[in-house]
């Protein structure tokens, strides 16, 4: 059997800038801002997108486009090793933890959907009365394993109409959607009261605070810049593996990368004016992954139609992560058809099983040793699997594709083809000791040693890395 392509430029683009939007823009961007600072953290996070994000988002496309494989088979193929594909594997796997924890996240929100417009009818929505304990209640239990696994359900219903009548029709319909949405209720957040002092928290370009905060904010900029460009968990190179011409990469990367950074802009021109207007201040309030869901609901119940705007609002972010975990769960599903030809319907049914379980577990959200697993997987475990997982695809674009990266990413790029040779330099040498350095001063690292040190510590883990390499077979 042929494998699938796009059917067209505009809806490879499309499906990517879907799977790039997402909770990570609308639900996770804006608290990860407060947390961080507001104006401050937003300047650091645009360049990172800029100077990180996008260099390693081409370097997942030239993996995929030149591979033309499950990340499993691209990977193997193009290194003629095996060690390769086995790590592939590993992508496999960080997209199930990926969608364990996300679909249960996408669950909530179709929960408040759902709730939002049976109140436009019937009221007002439940979680109006009592935002804190209707979020404790949907966000555990029963309650939270049902809308997981409804949101699972719909994530498959897309995935399992294949790369053109699934994934590509349905976020052709998503994303012009979300888009036009949102921009309707940042104008309309807009004209509430309170709005100036939101913009002034999150746009105030503050020099002093971002030099005092560089080293803190950094690797939460960096976080947030990979999981919004689905970095790092072989989405990229999957979905780049079903081009079947020869585009600009630079080109589509660019608008990528622009597009999603202007939805998660808009959804804190959405999200902030809301809060302000209700005397909350986002740096006050406890962070946390309820914190958005509690906030918000709160200023929904004191707005005019405030059930119609949140169900506006809760439709927008469904159909965003919607467009997100069909990504996530392509991965393991493009594996099996193209490792194991199993047919798209059994994989599918197959990973959505392993995923019903896993995100039970993430649902039900038991402690093990201490630790709640909802909590770990959400946020460590993922932050750690994502860096670790782009910075080796950059180190083989570098040191294992080298020349051939070049030439892929040279291909159909016309002027910007002259760029060739500086990004492979920055994605195989400066972005990995990057990442690594993020990695170390998200476990602390730096406030042990120093910031110099770490820099040199990440250094260190970089060469061992490339002589690693240099043990491969057909390297450098
Ligand atoms: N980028 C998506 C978001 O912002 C989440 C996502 C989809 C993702 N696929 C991914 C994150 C792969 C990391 C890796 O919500």
């Amino acid at each position: 059997m042929t494998r699938e392509t796009w059917a067209t430029r505009v809806g490879f683009i499309l499906a990517a800038v879907g799977s790039a939007v997402g909770l990570g823009n609308i639900w996770r961007f804006p608290w990860v801002t407060a947390d961080n600072g507001g104006s401050a953290f937003l300047l650091v996070y645009l360049a990172v997108v800029l100077l990180v994000g996008v260099p390693g988002l081409l370097g997942e496309f030239v993996i995929g486009r030149r591979g033309k494989q499950s990340p499993v088979g691209a990977l193997r193929n193009l290194s003629g090793s095996r060690s390769w594909g086995a790590w592939g594997v590993f992508y496999v796997g960080t997209a199930v933890a990926l969608l364990s924890f996300y679909s249960v996240v996408g669950g909530w929100i179709l929960r408040y959907f759902a709730e939002s417009a049976v109140g436009i009818v019937g009221g007002s929505p439940a979680y109006f009365a009592a935002p804190g304990q209707y979020f404790g209640g949907a966000a555990a239990g029963v309650d939270a394993l049902g809308f997981h696994l409804l949101f699972l359900g719909l994530t498959a219903l897309v995935v399992v109409g294949g790369v053109r009548r699934g994934i590509e029709l349905g976020t052709k319909v998503m994303m012009p959607a979300v888009l036009a949405l949102l921009v309707g209720l940042a104008v309309w957040a807009g004209t509430r009261p309170g709005a100036a002092d939101a913009y002034a928290f999150y746009l105030r370009f503050d020099p002093t605070t971002i030099r005092a905060n560089l080293f803190d904010v950094l690797a939460p900029a960096a976080g947030q810049a990979l999981f919004t460009l689905s970095l790092g968990a072989g989405t990229m190179i999957t979905y780049a593996s079903y081009i079947d011409e020869d585009r600009s990469l630079p080109f589509d990367g660019t608008v990528i990368a622009v597009l999603n950074t202007l939805v998660g802009v808009l959804a804190g021109l959405v999200v902030f004016p809301l809060l302000f207007s209700l005397g909350v201040d986002p740096a006050q309030t406890e962070p946390g992954p309820g914190a958005l869901f509690v906030g918000l609901a709160g200023a929904f119940s004191q707005l005019p139609a405030g059930a119609l705007v949140a169900t506006v609002f809760f439709g927008v972010v469904v159909l965003a992560a919607l467009s997100s975990s069909i990504s996530m769960l392509e991965i393991p599903v493009s594996f099996l058809v193209d490792e194991y030809g199993v047919g798209r319907r059994r994989a599918v049914g197959l990973v959505a099983g392993t995923v019903v379980v896993t995100g039970s577990v993430c649902a039900l959200d038991p402690t093990i040793a201490g630790v709640g697993v909802f909590g770990f997987v959400a946020g460590p475990l993922v932050d750690t699997l994502l860096t670790a997982g782009l910075a080796a695809a950059l180190l083989f674009v570098g040191w294992v594709m080298g020349r051939d990266a070049v030439a892929e990413f040279r291909e159909g790029a016309g002027r910007a083809a002259a760029l060739a040779t500086p990004w492979l330099l920055t994605v195989g040498v400066v972005l990995p000791i990057f990442l690594v350095f993020t990695l170390l001063t998200t476990f602390g690292v730096d406030a042990r040693l120093g910031v110099w040190p770490t820099v040199l510590v990440s250094v260190l883990v970089g060469a061992v890395a490339f002589l690693g390499l240099r043990t491969e077979r057909s390297v450098v």
